[in-house]
Protein backbone atom coordinates (compact mmCIF):
# COMPACT_ATOMS: atom_id res chain seq x y z
CA UNK A 1 0.00 0.00 0.00
CA UNK A 2 1.38 3.75 -0.86
CA UNK A 3 1.33 6.09 2.01
CA UNK A 4 -0.77 8.42 0.08
CA UNK A 5 -3.76 5.71 -0.40
CA UNK A 6 -4.27 6.06 3.04
CA UNK A 7 -6.83 8.41 3.98
CA UNK A 8 -5.67 11.44 6.14
CA UNK A 9 -1.96 10.44 5.12
CA UNK A 10 0.52 12.83 3.13
CA UNK A 11 0.23 12.78 -0.41
CA UNK A 12 2.74 11.42 -2.76
CA UNK A 13 5.84 13.33 -2.94
CA UNK A 14 5.61 14.75 1.20
CA UNK A 15 8.85 14.74 3.01
CA UNK A 16 8.10 12.71 6.53
CA UNK A 17 11.66 12.77 7.75
CA UNK A 18 15.42 12.54 7.07
CA UNK A 19 16.99 9.64 7.63
CA UNK A 20 19.22 10.86 10.11
CA UNK A 21 16.14 11.41 12.23
CA UNK A 22 16.13 7.78 12.82
CA UNK A 23 18.10 6.43 15.02
CA UNK A 24 20.06 2.72 13.25
CA UNK A 25 18.07 -0.11 14.81
CA UNK A 26 15.10 1.96 15.98
CA UNK A 27 11.97 3.76 14.32
CA UNK A 28 9.61 6.92 13.82
CA UNK A 29 5.94 6.43 14.16
CA UNK A 30 3.57 8.64 12.48
CA UNK A 31 -0.53 9.00 12.85
CA UNK A 32 -2.95 9.55 10.67
CA UNK A 33 -6.61 10.48 11.18
CA UNK A 34 -9.54 10.98 8.64
CA UNK A 35 -12.89 10.92 10.80
CA UNK A 36 -12.99 8.05 12.64
CA UNK A 37 -10.07 6.18 11.42
CA UNK A 38 -6.60 6.26 12.91
CA UNK A 39 -3.67 4.96 11.07
CA UNK A 40 -0.20 4.30 12.62
CA UNK A 41 2.79 3.35 10.47
CA UNK A 42 5.91 3.27 11.45
CA UNK A 43 9.50 3.74 9.17
CA UNK A 44 12.32 1.57 11.07
CA UNK A 45 15.72 1.80 9.95
CA UNK A 46 18.70 -0.71 9.60
CA UNK A 47 21.95 1.07 8.33
CA UNK A 48 20.95 3.21 4.99
CA UNK A 49 18.17 1.14 4.55
CA UNK A 50 14.14 2.35 5.72
CA UNK A 51 11.28 -0.39 6.34
CA UNK A 52 8.08 0.72 6.58
CA UNK A 53 4.72 -1.16 8.05
CA UNK A 54 1.29 -0.25 9.44
CA UNK A 55 1.77 -0.82 13.17
CA UNK A 56 -1.05 -2.98 13.52
CA UNK A 57 -0.23 -6.93 14.13
CA UNK A 58 -2.55 -9.29 11.92
CA UNK A 59 -2.95 -11.47 15.28
CA UNK A 60 -4.83 -8.86 17.26
CA UNK A 61 -4.52 -5.65 15.29
CA UNK A 62 -2.66 -3.90 18.15
CA UNK A 63 0.38 -1.83 17.65
CA UNK A 64 3.24 -4.36 18.01
CA UNK A 65 5.49 -1.54 20.05
CA UNK A 66 4.54 -0.88 23.77
CA UNK A 67 7.98 2.01 23.59
CA UNK A 68 7.82 4.84 21.71
CA UNK A 69 10.22 4.04 18.20
CA UNK A 70 11.66 0.18 19.30
CA UNK A 71 9.69 -2.93 17.51
CA UNK A 72 12.69 -4.90 17.59
CA UNK A 73 13.19 -7.91 20.47
CA UNK A 74 17.30 -7.51 22.12
CA UNK A 75 19.01 -8.83 19.10
CA UNK A 76 17.75 -6.25 16.98
CA UNK A 77 17.07 -8.96 14.27
CA UNK A 78 13.56 -9.01 14.32
CA UNK A 79 10.39 -6.66 15.22
CA UNK A 80 8.70 -8.15 18.03
CA UNK A 81 4.84 -7.91 19.00
CA UNK A 82 5.31 -6.44 22.36
CA UNK A 83 1.38 -7.85 23.02
CA UNK A 84 1.85 -11.68 22.31
CA UNK A 85 5.30 -12.25 21.56
CA UNK A 86 5.00 -12.83 17.57
CA UNK A 87 8.20 -12.32 15.73
CA UNK A 88 8.39 -10.91 12.04
CA UNK A 89 11.36 -10.53 9.49
CA UNK A 90 12.49 -7.39 9.23
CA UNK A 91 12.68 -6.94 5.51
CA UNK A 92 9.47 -8.81 4.42
CA UNK A 93 7.25 -8.59 7.55
CA UNK A 94 6.28 -11.73 7.31
CA UNK A 95 5.47 -13.48 10.98
CA UNK A 96 8.17 -16.12 11.57
CA UNK A 97 6.97 -17.41 15.12
CA UNK A 98 3.90 -16.88 17.08
CA UNK A 99 0.02 -16.86 17.17
CA UNK A 100 0.41 -15.04 13.75
CA UNK A 101 2.65 -17.37 12.01
CA UNK A 102 2.39 -17.79 8.38
CA UNK A 103 0.97 -14.23 7.83
CA UNK A 104 2.94 -10.87 8.15
CA UNK A 105 2.75 -7.14 8.32
CA UNK A 106 1.59 -4.80 5.83
CA UNK A 107 4.35 -2.84 4.14
CA UNK A 108 3.60 0.99 3.33
CA UNK A 109 5.65 2.14 -0.26
CA UNK A 110 7.32 4.99 0.69
CA UNK A 111 11.17 6.23 -1.17
CA UNK A 112 14.01 6.91 0.44
CA UNK A 113 16.07 9.79 -1.82
CA UNK A 114 18.86 12.48 -0.80
CA UNK A 115 18.26 11.16 2.83
CA UNK A 116 14.74 11.97 3.04
CA UNK A 117 12.13 9.51 3.44
CA UNK A 118 9.21 10.35 1.33
CA UNK A 119 5.51 9.32 0.51
CA UNK A 120 4.99 7.53 -2.21
S1 LIG B 1 -1.34 -8.93 19.02
FE1 LIG B 1 0.65 -9.31 18.22
S2 LIG B 1 1.09 -11.36 18.82
FE2 LIG B 1 -0.90 -10.97 19.60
Amino acid sequence: MKLSDISGGPKAGEILCALRDIEDGKAMEFSYQAGDDLREIFVHRMGDEIFAYENSCPHAYLPLNMKAGLFTEKSGKYFMCQNHGALFDIKSGDCLAGPCNGQGLTPIEIDLTDGNIIAR
